[in-house]
């Protein structure tokens, strides 16, 4: 992986949420400090910071990308800001040089969770390559998994040190059970690796099968206006399809409706992501929903389809004609 991903070191973790909780925590993120990232997104992004007792600042999605909007993250930049996480989001990637370069120029860290988007490029470089430390997840709906598993991957050989020591308890480099810090154990199992190192190397034909129900997706629900269908491709990356998200645009048809009356007919499936500000465990009052109202509509009219790479065209065909029937 670190060869895919043009790195240093890349190390296996026990899963995709385990591998944040360490980057956030080997950056030297703490009490005080503000991350920012984006409210679309994974509870397991934002868990990463409010257990390192930081405070999660959230950026509205793209309405196109459904990626966070990077020009809205330098007004948010105050004195406590340390990071920006970037979070590629359903196959398309965060517009990473902007971001990058605001980062630069804040001297902030970038934290890259790279878990839906194994494999995919930006500008052709690989995601995995872009954050002071970037992670993966190899969670069964991933193109690579290992059961349950993650990465961390970055350059710094200090902080892979640190990283390596996070994972394993933080023993004691001279006496081994005299500890220093508090570590987890993250580690994976040395069967799961095996796993995923077999996985590996069928990353091209997964990435390949990935594209593929992508195309037919488009060709069978293009021109439906009951739906927005994601983007094919952006200026920086063609789409990677890790899910197949639709929008409804019917309004008397939100996602619970269709997926509802989908799950009536045998087609599984699943809800776009819940917003992190509008999370109860996380509620925040300075936080109204009119700063976030792209990312509302995606989590209240966004769901997507069946996209393993074990579906047949035939399948995918019978999908897209029961939603058309009952569009
Ligand atoms: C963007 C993103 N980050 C992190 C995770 C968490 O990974 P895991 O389920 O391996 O903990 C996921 C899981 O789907 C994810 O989609």
């Amino acid at each position: 992986m670190a060869c895919l991903c043009n790195r240093q070191h890349a190390f296996a973790v026990s899963n995709g949420s385990a591998a944040l909780e360490l980057a956030v925590q080997a950056v030297g993120i703490g009490k005080g400090d503000e991350v920012i990232m984006p409210t679309f997104t994974i509870i397991s992004c934002a868990l990463a910071v409010v257990r390192a007792r930081a405070t999660p600042v959230y950026v509205d999605a793209d309405p196109h990308t459904w990626n966070m909007k990077v020009e809205d993250i330098e007004p948010l930049i105050t004195e406590r800001t340390k990071a920006i996480m970037a979070v590629h989001i359903y196959g398309i990637t965060v517009d990473m040089d902007p971001l990058l370069e605001i980062a630069k120029k804040y001297d902030l860290k970038v934290i890259e969770d790279a878990a839906e988007v194994i494999g995919q490029t930006y500008k052709g470089q690989p995601c995995g390559s872009f954050g002071d430390i970037s992670t993966f997840s190899f969670y069964p709906n991933k193109h690579i998994t290992t059961g349950e598993g993650g990465m961390v991957l970055l350059n710094d050989d200090e902080l892979a040190e640190r990283c390596k020591s996070l994972r394993n308890l933080c023993f004691g480099k001279t006496d081994r059970f005299v500890h220093q810090e508090l570590g987890w154990n993250f580690r994976m199992s040395n069967l799961q690796a095996a796993v995923g190192v077999a996985q590996l190397e069928r990353l091209p034909q997964t990435l390949e099968k990935k594209r593929e129900i992508g195309r037919i997706y488009h060709q069978h629900l293009e021109g439906n206006e009951s739906f927005t269908l994601p983007l094919t491709q952006t200026d920086y990356c063609k789409n990677i399809y890790w899910v197949f998200g639709i929008i409804s645009e019917d309004e008397s048809k939100d996602a619970k409706w269709w997926m509802e009356i989908l799950t009536k007919q045998e087609i599984g499936t699943r809800p776009f992501f819940y917003p992190m500000h509008k999370q109860p465990i996380f509620k925040n009052s300075t936080m109204n929903d009119q700063q976030f109202k792209n990312s509302q509509i995606l989590s209240k009219k966004g769901f997507y389809l069946p996209s393993g790479i074990k579906l047949t065209q035939n399948q995918i065909i019978m999908v897209t004609e029961k939603i058309v029937k009952l569009s």
